[in-house]
């Protein structure tokens, strides 16, 4: 039987439902959409998690999001298909370390990157992502409050200077976003000149500067669909290219040169935990029942306040 049909068939007897994010592979996505699940941004696979009546929630992703996704169905069960996938902004961002930085500053309020563990999103007041962040802090800088951020500094410094509110930035990063080059980009665009430039706000300054839309992933989609251009550069990891191929056909997609003269990786705009996720592991896990995501209840619940905060901020906004 082909590997499509025999998840299609262990989807349905564990009335399971599989939800990918746009960066994993072509196959994955498409096979999320066509059985009733879902292929979207990291805020919008927890939300439809939440909202469905499936007993079992399978995450194509990275941990951090099978782990957002088991705090907000806590009575459903939840596995990732590589316990191995995660995110160097999770992994640069250690609880005890993180901690520590918000008792030395009691007078903050505490926002962190849906990009962050449990147990950090459990000690902070609100969790954002990159579609809600600018709103979210625009907000609390209107109820004059300071802001400790975490972990995303390239984020943390897109929103502090287009909101100008106070805030304490925690130095973790990207390493996918990180290495895109403004100076290569723009020679792309001498190629190009009437091409837009789409930046994820994960990247670094000089590349947010020369961007004609920053945005979530979602949020870049809509550019491609909605845009006149019929040339797009895009900052950010080429699995969205599926998406936004989908969306506009006949629309140019160019990756944005991230290969500079120190690089080091062999596809600097794929994400390798992203990539760590294929048909094979989905059929494994539906199989096998390993990889599952426990949560402390403890933890999950205090951490579900914080993102809970979002989901209602947004329905309101
Ligand atoms: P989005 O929330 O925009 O989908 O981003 C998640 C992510 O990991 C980007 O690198
Ligand atoms: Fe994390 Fe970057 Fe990979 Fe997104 S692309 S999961 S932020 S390492």
């Amino acid at each position: 039987m082909d590997i499509r049909d025999s998840i299609r068939q262990e989807l349905k007897k564990n009335n399971a439902v599989l939800v990918a994010h746009y960066y994993v592979s072509g196959d994955l996505q498409d096979l999320a959409e066509e059985t009733g699940g879902i292929v979207s941004d990291s805020l919008e696979m927890a939300r439809f998690g939440q909202n469905s009546d499936a007993d079992m929630i399978i995450v194509a992703g990275v941990k951090f999001m099978g782990q957002t996704a088991k705090i907000l169905s806590p009575d459903k069960q939840v596995f990732v298909l590589d316990d191995q996938a995660t995110c160097s902004l999770d992994e640069d961002c250690p609880i005890d370390d993180f901690s520590k930085l918000c008792d030395q500053h009691p007078d903050h309020t505490v926002v962190v990157y849906a990009n962050t563990s449990a147990e950090v999103k459990a000690r902070a007041d609100w969790v954002v992502t990159s579609g809600s962040a600018l709103k979210v802090v625009n907000h609390l800088k209107e109820n004059n409050q300071k802001i400790l951020w975490a972990p995303d500094k390239h984020l943390g410094n897109y929103v502090k200077n287009e909101t100008g509110a106070d805030m304490i930035l925690w130095q973790g990063s990207c390493v996918v976003h990180e290495r895109f080059k403004a100076d290569a980009i723009l020679n792309l665009k001498e190629l190009y000149p009437n091409s837009a430039i789409l930046v994820h706000p994960e990247s670094p300054q000089e590349v947010v500067d020369i961007a004609d839309v920053v945005g979530s992933t979602t949020a870049l989609i809509e550019a491609v669909k909605n845009r006149e251009e019929d040339v797009f550069i895009v900052a950010t990891d080429n699995g969205i290219f599926h998406k936004m191929s989908e969306v506009a056909p006949n629309k140019k997609l160019i990756e944005a040169p991230s290969m500079g003269d120190s690089a080091d990786c062999e596809s600097c705009a794929h994400c390798d935990w992203m990539a760590m996720n294929s048909l094979e592991k989905c059929l494994n896990v539906l199989k096998k029942k390993n990889n599952e995501i426990l949560i402390d209840p403890t933890i999950g619940n205090q951490a579900k306040k914080s993102i809970q905060k979002l989901l209602d901020f947004t329905a309101n906004h």
